[in-house]
């Protein structure tokens, strides 16, 4: 691919692989494509995304707003209610871990006042996980906020790190022998989410271009930093929290743009990982960046359907860098996958980026598992037209359709071996 090939010369003559950076073509095939004993293998969701009639959080509002730009997420896939069912696809294809999110507008209603039955529920979906023989990896945020927080301003409240915090110790009274807990989902996507609902509420479109606000981001790095070790305390849980990697590149004279860039992107949030137990890698694509900045996608025939470049590589850039910044931290892939209608793609692009994962396993680098994202077709935060699932669901029956990949994913799974 013409475009890859490009990249891997920048890379080679731009970081002069000084980080153990040898662009793909030159790395000799890893000699093992298995995997390490107790490797977790899954795939992951977001409550938002799959429940349905999450009524009381900031999306919704939006979905309300500003319809009709932004889709109605509505039953979504009512995994609400048949969480069991999802979690018991996987469990018998092969797969030994789940992740999902717990839904903050849902477990604290009105300020303070705390639901114990939505409680129950994220504590009956985890003991149905474990049940299944599934590791649940839980999420304690994931891009929504209760509507009386406010909307994408929220983190600019004064009391926004306090009410985080005192959600983050409700929820960690249902914890209890959960392995893996994320704090936050992409801090540095929910901090460009900032500015550019604010544009989507106003019925312009989402600025795909638009970086990190740097206020929400220093809000949202306090957040974790203040919630991570009363979890810690609380649970006993690895944890940590995922950062969307960008796996930016620099093209010919972009080297200070893209230092500039990767920072804001990515490096302030990866930075703040040091301390954790460990860190999500959440990857898809790659891009370069030029002195003006990162340079938007090309207009290619095998963009997938979000318009992203195909870039199963970039799992690897991303791991690399991640381990450059982070340290030893332990890796956990929390997401990867593409929007493709195209299920066969689907399986062409998993399997090269596991291999780009592996190819950087065999450095050294400590990758404990690989969260496929996502289990199912769900709603795209304003769209339902990507679909990134390894199972089709029937909108209107719910019912769940298996997809060829899901089985040859769960088949790697099971073999631990690509
Ligand atoms: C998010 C998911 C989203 C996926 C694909 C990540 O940014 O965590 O919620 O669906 O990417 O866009």
């Amino acid at each position: 691919m013409v475009a890859r090939a490009t990249d891997a010369s920048y890379c080679r003559a731009q970081l002069g692989c000084a980080r153990n950076q040898r662009p793909s073509s030159m790395r000799r095939p890893a000699l093992t494509r298995t995997f390490p004993g107790g490797f977790l293998w899954g795939a992951a969701t977001a409550a938002h995304q799959v429940e349905g009639n999450n009524l009381n959080n900031d999306w919704w509002k939006l979905e309300q707003d500003a319809a009709p730009h932004v889709q109605y997420s509505g039953d979504a896939v009512d995994s609400y209610h048949r969480y069991e069912e999802d979690m018991r696809l996987l469990a018998e294809a092969g797969f030994t871990a789940y992740r999902f999110s717990l839904e903050w507008s849902r477990i604290e209603p009105l300020p303070g006042k705390f639901s114990r039955a939505e409680l129950a529920h994220y504590r009956r979906m985890i003991d149905t996980a474990q049940r299944l023989g599934l590791t649940p990896v839980v999420t304690l945020h994931h891009f929504t906020h209760p509507g009386w927080l406010g909307a994408h301003d929220a983190w600019l409240r004064d009391d926004a790190i306090k009410l985080f915090t005192r959600y983050a110790e409700e929820a960690s009274t249902i914890l209890d022998g959960v392995e893996w807990v994320c704090t936050i989902n992409e801090p540095n996507v929910l901090a460009v989410n900032h500015g550019a609902l604010a544009e989507v509420a106003a019925g312009r479109p989402y600025p795909f271009d638009a970086l990190p606000d740097q206020r929400v981001g220093a809000a949202l790095i306090e957040a974790h930093r203040a919630t991570a070790p009363l979890v810690r305390q609380a649970t006993g849980a690895k944890v940590g929290w995922t950062v969307a990697n960008q796996a930016l590149l620099p093209a010919p004279g972009g080297e200070a743009k893209h230092a500039e860039v990767q920072w804001i992107w990515e490096d302030r949030y990866l930075e703040t990982s040091r301390d954790d137990d460990f860190i999500g890698v959440q990857s898809y694509t790659s891009q370069l960046v030029d002195e003006n900045g990162i340079i938007a996608h090309p207009e290619r025939p095998d963009n997938t359907i979000t318009g992203w470049a195909y870039r199963p590589d970039a799992i690897g850039i991303a791991v690399r860098h991640t381990r450059d910044v982070v340290g030893d931290v332990p890796i956990l892939i929390t997401e990867n996958g593409i929007a493709t209608g195209d299920d066969e793609r689907r399986i062409a692009y998993t399997r090269e980026a596991l291999g780009h994962l592996l190819d950087a396993m065999a450095e050294g680098i400590d990758v404990r598992g690989y969260l496929h994202w996502s289990l199912l077709d769900n709603f795209e935060w304003g769209r339902w037209e990507p679909t990134f699932g390894l199972v089709a669901v029937d909108r209107e029956t719910f019912e769940r359709r298996p997809k060829p990949s899901f089985g040859w994913l769960g088949s790697v799974a099971k073999a631990n071996t690509l």
